[in-house]
């Protein structure tokens, strides 16, 4: 073999053990791509599941007195039961009392924490215009500092009727629902903070005002629906 064709002999080598590479790392990447997108079809469901099971839980201890449910959601022409609706808008969970009366009205909020996503459910009782309880649903806060947010007694005190009053308008809420420092609250819209835990406390506020101050306006303008479909309510 002369040396050009030995040349020629190296260079069809490279190139084949190249293309042969390739075409095994697309193969890889193809099968990974496969396996993360069935991956995530397989425990859509479960996930779903769980969270749906999670709200179940979390909605009787949110709501005081309430035990019957009916689903609606909060759409751009108003509020509309959730079977009846296929339209996009927002969850909301009615909740009755033994005679069927509008007890409170539970749903979501989030909000970026210290570590990750607060996600936590609330209601509003339209009786008083307030908050009446929270259960946070999945935090990431870390332990013996910002998980206070879910069991801490003094701070659950907060929710127990804060207040959520419509403006004169009905636009929004009379008052922001505001974070203030540990022991300085002084007005029935704050929310005392945890000692140490500011950062996850002023998350739990500002969730709260934000979707309070969008679905309040809802809830009052629409309450008589809500309150008739106590009758049918499971
Ligand atoms: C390791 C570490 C973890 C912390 N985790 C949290 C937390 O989960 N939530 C929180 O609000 N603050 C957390 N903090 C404290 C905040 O950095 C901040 O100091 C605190 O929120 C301020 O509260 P204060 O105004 O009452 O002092 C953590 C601090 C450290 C060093």
């Amino acid at each position: 073999m002369n040396q050009t064709s030995a040349s020629q002999t190296q260079a069809l080598v490279a190139a084949t053990s190249s293309f042969a590479m390739l075409r095994t790392l697309s193969l890889v990447a193809g099968l990974s791509g496969l396996l993360v997108v069935l991956a995530y079809q397989i425990t859509l469901p479960l996930i779903e599941e769980n969270k749906r099971i999670a709200i179940e839980r979390a909605l009787f201890k949110v709501i005081p007195g309430a035990v019957s449910r009916r689903d609606f959601i909060v759409t751009a022409q108003g509020i509309v039961p959730a079977d009846d609706s296929s339209g996009d808008g927002k969850l909301i969970y009615a909740g009755y009392d033994e005679q069927g009366r509008l007890s409170g009205v539970a749903l979501e909020a989030a909000a970026q924490g210290y570590q990750d996503v607060i996600r936590l459910l609330y209601s509003f009782d339209p009786a008083c215009q307030c908050i009446r309880g929270i259960q946070v649903l999945k935090m990431a806060e870390t332990p013996g500092i910002g998980d206070k947010i879910a069991k801490d007694p003094q701070f659950q005190e907060n929710f127990v009727e804060l207040d959520a009053r419509l403006n004169t308008d009905a636009s929004g809420l009379a008052n922001d629902i505001l974070m203030v420092k540990h022991g300085t609250r002084s007005e029935p819209w704050q929310i005392d903070a945890i000692s140490g835990a500011t950062i996850s406390s002023r998350a739990v506020a500002r969730m709260l005002n934000d979707s309070a101050q969008q679905i309040v306006p809802k809830i009052m303008a629409d309450l008589d629906r809500l309150q008739d479909a106590g009758r049918g309510a499971e």
